[in-house]
């Protein structure tokens, strides 16, 4: 598995409910998006569907929602590299048949599915997801994708999350965080003069973060409990073990680095425009696939485009 396909299994492990950083009232407006969505594009009679990269279920929800309409509901294959995505979802929907696979290497046959979707997944894939699509997509079927724009919230936000962890890592922020710890502990054979140059460097750093989070705007809020939790913990910590700290920093040390291999990967696969364009076509086009993109605005915010795709007619 490659670093970024296992820090998503990591991830989901934990349980995370959501890869998006929307807030409730926007998580219901995606929601209705896709329901309208879903109701004007896919065929009236359907027993076939696919979600691409479907991750801990965000759109899945949705579909199972729309299929309650259909007698029989659709099958519905629901596929993502990570083991963890997939346990989750079958908890949460057991008539969902899970694929673990790639992508780009899907294990159904041509033309088999009425219903290939993805929220903010397929791009992962690359060319080859796109290709996937057009193969697997019937010759009544639909297309219906949400993917990554280069211009949106959650590009922004991804950028301004990396520069933060970035810069905790320039400044050695986590390694002055420890050294504080260890040597602020009561039997900790260490010099008054020592204790008093770790606190000040730490200090330091925490202004500097804060100064920094005050420059780049709105971070997720992992970061900003993290810096929170850093000045709470620093302030009191004799009630603490050290061991325990110890822990506790080296796993948020791996969780933010995790989200940094996230983010980077999220912005190498988001595109304008004309990328996404030039790709549909040199995907679909020989397929016979006509496609749409317009951008999906959420909120008075750019969130990605939305992208249908469907045979020409003869
Ligand atoms: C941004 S998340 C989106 C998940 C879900 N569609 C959603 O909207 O919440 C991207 C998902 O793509 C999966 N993924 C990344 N690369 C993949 C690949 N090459 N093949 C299959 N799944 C992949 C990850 O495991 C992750 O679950």
């Amino acid at each position: 598995m490659t670093d970024t396909k296992s820090s998503w299994d990591r991830y989901w492990a934990k349980g995370s409910a959501s890869a998006l950083p929307l807030s409730d009232d926007e998580q219901r407006q995606l929601g209705q998006f896709w329901q309208a969505q879903l109701l004007q594009n896919t065929p009236k009679t359907m027993t076939s569907a696919v979600e691409l990269a479907a991750g801990a279920g965000d759109l899945t929800t949705q579909l199972m929602l729309f299929f309650g309409q259909y007698r029989p509901a659709p099958v519905l294959h629901a596929l993502d590299s990570s083991a963890q995505a997939l346990q989750q979802l079958q908890v949460r929907f057991e008539r969902i048949k899970p694929l673990q696979c790639d992508l780009t290497a899907v294990p159904l046959t041509d033309h088999s599915q009425q219903l290939v979707v993805s929220q903010f997944g397929i791009e992962y894939g690359g060319a080859a997801g796109f290709n996937e699509a057009g193969r697997l997509v019937a010759a009544d079927g639909v297309i219906l994708l949400l993917v990554h724009h280069t211009d949106s919230e959650i590009f922004q936000q991804c950028a301004r999350n990396n520069r933060m962890i970035r810069s905790m890592h320039d400044d050695q922020f986590f390694t002055k965080v420890g050294h504080w710890y260890r040597l602020a502990q009561p039997d900790a054979a260490v010099s008054q003069s020592d204790i008093i140059t770790a606190r000040t460097t730490l200090m330091h750093a925490l202004q500097q973060a804060q100064q920094l989070l005050q420059q780049t705007g709105l971070v997720s809020l992992q970061i900003r409990q993290f810096y929170q939790d850093c000045a709470e913990i620093a302030a009191k910590v004799h009630l603490y073990q050290l061991q325990e700290l110890l822990d506790w920093l080296q796993r948020m040390q791996a969780e933010l680095l995790d989200s940094q291999r996230r983010g980077d990967a999220m912005q190498q696969v988001a595109m304008n425009y004309q990328q996404l364009d030039a790709l549909c076509r040199a995907q679909w086009q020989p397929r016979q696939l006509k496609h749409r993109i317009e951008p999906f605005e959420l909120a008075g915010k750019t969130l990605g485009w939305f992208v249908t795709a469907r045979k020409k007619p003869a």
